[in-house]
C-alpha cells in the first residue's frame, strides 16, 4: 500500500524524532562534510523553540515524522531555511519539495521579502534541487551581515566555506 504522507506544522511530541531523521538524511553527505558534522544535530532547545514559534515544519507518515524544515529569522526581512532533511527510507517521493515550497508559502503570507539556505555547492543535486524551486545563488558581496555570520560559524565547525554556496528565493515569486 503506498504511504500517505502529510505536510503540518511540528507538534511537541514530533520533536523528539527529528534527531534520527537529520543524522540518517546527513548520511546522503558522505564524502561531502566532515564526519563529525554529519554527526551533530540541532538542539532539543532550539526545535522546540523553533515549534513554539511556528518556524517547524514535519512531514508525517502515518502520523511519524519522516522529514522536517527548520526556520531561523535571522534579520527582519528573510526567513533562512537553517535545516532540511528527509529520512532517506522516505527519500525522492516528493518531500524535500513541499518541505521547502512550505517554508517559502509561509514567507510569502508572513511578509517576508525572501527566503534564503545554505547548501553545497559541489553535491551534484542540491544546488539543481533548490533551482527548480525558484532559488539563485547569491555573490558574496551581496551576503547580508546575518548569512556571513552564519558562513563563519560553519567555517569555524570545519565545514570548507568555499564549498557552501548561499541560495535565496523571493517571496514574490510564490
Ligand atoms: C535534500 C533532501 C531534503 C531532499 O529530500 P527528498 O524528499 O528526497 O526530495 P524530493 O523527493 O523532493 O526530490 C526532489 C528532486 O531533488 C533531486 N534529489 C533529491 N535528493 C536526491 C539524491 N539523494 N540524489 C539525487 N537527486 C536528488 C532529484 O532531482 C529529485 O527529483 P526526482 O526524485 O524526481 O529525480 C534530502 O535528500 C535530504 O534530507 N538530504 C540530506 C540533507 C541535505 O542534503 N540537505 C541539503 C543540503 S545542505
Amino acid at each position: 500500500m503506498n504511504t500517505r504522507y502529510i505536510l503540518t506544522s511540528a507538534r511537541e511530541r514530533d520533536i523528539d524524532r527529528l534527531a534520527a531523521i537529520e543524522l540518517a538524511a546527513a548520511r546522503l553527505l558522505i564524502g561531502h562534510a566532515p564526519e563529525p558534522v554529519l554527526k551533530e544535530t540541532t538542539s532539543q532547545g532550539v526545535l522546540e523553540e523553533a515549534q513554539r514559534n511556528g518556524h517547524l515544519w514535519v512531514a508525517l507518515a502515518d502520523d511519524t515524522p519522516v522529514g522536517f524544515a527548520h526556520v531561523e529569522v535571522l534579520e527582519p526581512d528573510a526567513a533562512h531555511l537553517e535545516e532540511i532533511d528527509v529520512d532517506p527510507e522516505h527519500g525522492r517521493r516528493g518531500l524535500g519539495r513541499r518541505l521547502v515550497m512550505q517554508v517559502c508559502e509561509w514567507a510569502a503570507g508572513a511578509d517576508y521579502e525572501s527566503v534564503s539556505l545554505i547548501t553545497f555547492r559541489d553535491v551534484p543535486w542540491t544546488m539543481p534541487f533548490y533551482a527548480t524551486l525558484g532559488f539563485e545563488a547569491v555573490p558574496t558581496f551581496e551576503l547580508s551581515r546575518a548569512l556571513r555570520a552564519v558562513v563563519e560559524d560553519e567555517r569555524c565547525r570545519g565545514i570548507d566555506s568555499s564549498r557552501r554556496v548561499v541560495m535565496r528565493r523571493p517571496c514574490a515569486a510564490a
